[in-house]
């Protein structure tokens, strides 16, 4: 049976969503992962907790360790990783509280580790495949648990995710729109790029905050409004995770 492996985003850093919960401090050659795994079940599955951002929220986005955080997942057992992310929608129809199980990304971070390989052994270059980089497996589960709860969603969009920590400019927010990205984020694509490097499935279910900057009939938007409207939704992303795992071999 997999062991899986969630990563909670922001809204998401540390839920009462586990049974038989026990924290467990991991090393790796990259470092510290963003906080204690917390290890436990949900509908008798095992599973893994992990906060990306620490439990306290103190690690801004360009400084997560991500390949710890993932090499973590790894070494706990996990074969499986489901993500939570908030982010902004640049589409109209993709509203606040929506869901969206992301199937694309655009990567427009520049300073982040994006590879386990600082060298190749010689002879032995890694070049990851990235085409389809989100599990088509659990996104089909994902989608399958928003039906049966009706939550309204959007079963595939494209992220992109930015170096943040600030948000976008117009400018920049018009653009990402014309290159067909649906929503905005600062974390998804290096964890997604990590974890196909390390061969774990992974998914993410992104929730929708805001509409960035891009619409000119509204206020761009702020952090107070992310966490406002992640907070009222939050037990969206908590029932479908329990909803899906269940469904998981
Ligand atoms: N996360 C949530 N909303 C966001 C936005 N508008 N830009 C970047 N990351 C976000």
């Amino acid at each position: 049976m997999s062991k899986i492996g969630i990563i909670g985003g922001s809204g998401l850093d540390d839920p009462d969503l586990l049974l038989d919960a026990r924290d467990v401090e991991m090393g790796t050659p990259y470092g510290k992962p963003s906080a204690l795994l917390k290890e436990g079940t949900i509908a008798g599955r095992e599973v893994v907790l992990l906060a990306r951002h620490g439990r306290e929220h103190t690690i801004p986005p360009t400084f997560v360790n991500y390949r710890a955080n993932i090499k973590a997942l790894k070494d706990a057992g996990c074969t499986r990783i489901l993500a939570t992310t908030a982010c902004g929608s640049l589409r109209q129809e993709i509203d606040r509280g929506h869901l969206v199980i992301l199937d694309q990304f655009i990567d427009f971070t520049r300073r982040r580790q994006v590879s386990f390989f600082d060298e190749f052994e010689p002879h032995c270059a890694v070049h990851t495949a990235m085409a389809d980089p989100f599990d088509a497996d659990m996104r089909g589960l994902l989608n399958e648990a928003c039906d049966r709860l009706g939550l309204a969603h959007h079963k595939s969009g494209t992220v992109i995710t930015i170096e943040g920590s600030r948000f976008s400019t117009r400018a920049e927010s018009n653009m990402f729109r014309m290159w067909g990205a649906d929503v905005i984020n600062m974390s998804v694509a290096p964890e997604c790029i990590l974890a196909n490097e390390a061969g774990i499935p992974y998914a993410a279910v992104a929730m929708s905050t805001d509409y960035d900057c891009w619409k000119t009939d509204e206020a761009p938007v702020t952090w107070e409004e992310i966490l406002e409207v992640f907070k009222g939704n939050v037990e969206k992303v908590t029932s479908l995770l329990v909803e899906a795992i269940k469904e998981l071999d």
